[in-house]
């Protein structure tokens, strides 16, 4: 079977060809260059701009398929969550696909992509668990069994992606924020002692503390007039925001001594210092199968979405009449997983 997957949520238009579960192609089209004099994704520009490029990109991933359109037998797209507006162009555009080809929707939740770009990897097995990390969402993530996903931690307030975007912003050091502070870090020392937060027994998380922490620290040293340097604060602040999402991990595990995978996902997932401990902590458990997901499928692209779209039309539960007229606007605020 031919898949059509595409995903457009924030600030990327990504479009990319499965065929069963092998990737032909997977094009995605960055607007970071657009939002970055903004600090942060403005969302008005991000829906133009995937106005501007949803067909180039859908054309561009079908030639780089070597398929022609009338081979697509489903088309994927993101229903939620994201931006609104973007997430209606990337709808819209999977809709008329559907129409003119006369081909079956199929609706992905964004966070439920995220954890499957692991599946490029590796196969599952459940229970597994994930920890989904981007810039909207932190999450610990139990999957009994496939496509079946429960919420078992979230942050009550900012994303860890967010707290990095908003870190970077104070150092003035570019959007997104997380490949800069990371790569700051490296030359930078350990030096200031940020709180943890949200340091209990529970398996939620609490980022905008720390965000103030770092807040308050900057201005005291301007304040007291004190020189610092950027990758110091980098390296303070990520130690802690890493150590953070490592000791949920390891309270989820002991909460859940059953696990078989653990998967870590979304856009944060590419952070060095991330990976590095969920290795350290998972040699620890050597009945865990650790799969961290290529560092180009962490972030948004449609290749998740059309490997998740895989196991959903393979499963009994996918409804093969899913057309255009029974895709319901709601469903775009309907973010269960
Ligand atoms: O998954 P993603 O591409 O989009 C969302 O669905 O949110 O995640 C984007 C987030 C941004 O906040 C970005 O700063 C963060 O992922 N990010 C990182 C790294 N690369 C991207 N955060 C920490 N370290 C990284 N290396």
């Amino acid at each position: 079977m031919i898949i059509l997957a595409i995903e457009s949520s924030c600030d990327d238009t990504c479009v990319a060809i499965l065929k069963d579960k092998e990737l032909l192609s997977n094009v995605v089209s960055s607007q970071i260059e657009f939002h970055n004099k903004y600090g942060g994704v403005m969302p008005e520009l991000a829906s133009r701009l995937h106005i501007e490029k949803i067909t180039y990109v859908i054309k561009e991933a079908v030639s780089k398929a070597n398929i022609s359109l009338k081979d697509v037998d489903y088309i994927a797209f993101t229903v939620g969550p994201g931006l609104v507006g973007s997430l209606h162009v990337g709808m819209q555009a999977a809709k008329t696909l559907a129409l003119l080809l006369n081909k079956p929707l199929v609706p992905i939740h964004h966070l439920a992509g995220h954890i499957y770009a692991a599946r490029f990897i590796r196969e599952f097995k459940f229970p597994l668990l994930a920890l989904v990390v981007s810039g909207g969402n932190t999450e610990l993530v139990y999957m009994e069994d496939e496509l079946k996903f429960k919420i078992v931690g979230q942050t009550l307030d900012d994303a860890v992606g967010e707290a990095y975007d908003k870190v970077s912003r104070l150092l003035q050091s570019g959007y997104p924020g997380g490949p800069a502070i990371d790569k700051l870090s490296k030359s930078g020392e350990i030096k200031y002692h940020l709180p943890m937060p949200k340091n209990d027994d529970s398996l939620d998380f609490s980022y905008s503390g720390l965000k103030s922490a770092v807040i308050n620290l900057i201005h005291n040293m301007e304040q007291r007039k004190e020189s610092y340097k950027k990758e110091d604060i980098a390296a303070s602040f990520q130690n802690v925001a890493c150590n953070i999402l490592i000791k949920k991990v390891k309270l989820a595990l002991k909460r859940y001594p059953n696990i078989k995978t653990f998967v870590a996902a979304g856009g944060v997932s590419a952070n060095s210092c991330l990976r590095e401990k969920l290795v350290e902590l998972l040699k620890d458990y050597p009945q865990i199968d650790l799969i961290l997901p290529n560092l180009s499928l962490c972030g948004d692209n449609a290749a998740m979405i059309g490997m998740c779209a895989y196991y959903k039309i393979i499963s009994s539960s996918y409804d093969n009449d899913l057309t255009i007229s029974s895709i319901p606007q709601y469903e775009l605020e309907d973010f269960s997983l």
